[in-house]
């Protein structure tokens, strides 16, 4: 018996929804885009968090899953003249993206952050909030690595996602993921939008695993992570 009340409410929800078809992840958010940012301003304190970690010196910046850039709106504001590169699947994310800050510098690219070539030596600093929750460690951990080599020697990856509380949470999650996926005969390699979150244990391990050795959390805010990893200098 699990000691742990995240856990029953989870396992209740999932209960409650289980015969819910699964939702392509793009097109999840593209359903959702009016309500997004309303939806998401719990975080308020994380975003404002997460760009004051930005150091002030930093000139190029990377967003993994910037979706509207609610991160991105505090940044600039701290650092309006840095230079982003955002990437996103979904589509209407970036327009709302663009209609916002359109006039910075700012790339923005609609593809697979697990496919994307960010190239070598390039950023400053790079960012995820609230979009790996999503994937297993082993994809994470070849990503990261695509991000150690993407950032410049010092710099610096920021993330802030959600974490599984306890390792029974991130099986429980896995596994109603992998039912429900079998159920709708979802192919492997196709994304859906259903949260698996590891612990932050594994989050680290997964980093490490990439080539970040110090990667560490530097704060817990509403019981949401910020984790900071740091690419050796050389
Ligand atoms: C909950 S939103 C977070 C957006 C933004 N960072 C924020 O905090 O408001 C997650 C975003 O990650 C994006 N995403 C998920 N998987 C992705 C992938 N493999 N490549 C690129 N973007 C992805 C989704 O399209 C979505 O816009």
């Amino acid at each position: 018996m699990v000691d742990n009340q995240e856990y029953h409410d989870l396992k209740k929800w999932f209960e409650e929804t289980a015969d819910e078809r699964c939702e392509d992840m793009s097109a999840f958010f593209d359903s959702r885009i009016s309500g997004y940012e309303e939806h998401m301003s719990f975080w308020n304190e994380h975003y404002r968090r997460v760009a004051e970690l930005v150091p002030e010196n930093a000139r190029t910046l990377l967003d993994l899953g910037c979706g509207t850039g609610l991160e991105l709106d505090r940044i600039f504001e701290r650092l309006p003249g840095i230079r982003v590169t955002a990437i996103d699947l979904c589509e209407s994310m970036l327009d709302e993206l663009l209609k916002k800050h359109g006039h910075r510098s700012l790339e923005v690219i609609r593809d697979d952050y697990f496919l994307h070539d960010f190239g070598e030596n390039r950023f400053d600093v790079a960012v995820s909030v609230e979009s790996l929750h999503h994937f297993t460690a082993e994809k994470k951990a070849g990503l990261f690595k695509k991000v150690y080599h993407a950032l410049k020697p010092n710099g610096i990856y920021i993330e802030c996602d959600y974490i599984a509380s306890i390792p029974e949470i991130e099986t429980l999650a896995f596994e109603e993921c992998r039912r429900r996926r079998e159920r709708d005969g979802i192919p492997d390699g196709r994304y859906i939008h259903f949260d698996t979150p590891l612990t932050l244990e594994h989050e680290l391990e997964a980093m490490r695993e990439g080539g970040f050795d110090d990667a560490a959390l530097v704060e817990n805010i509403k019981g949401t992570p910020i984790i900071v990893a740091t690419k050796r200098g050389v």
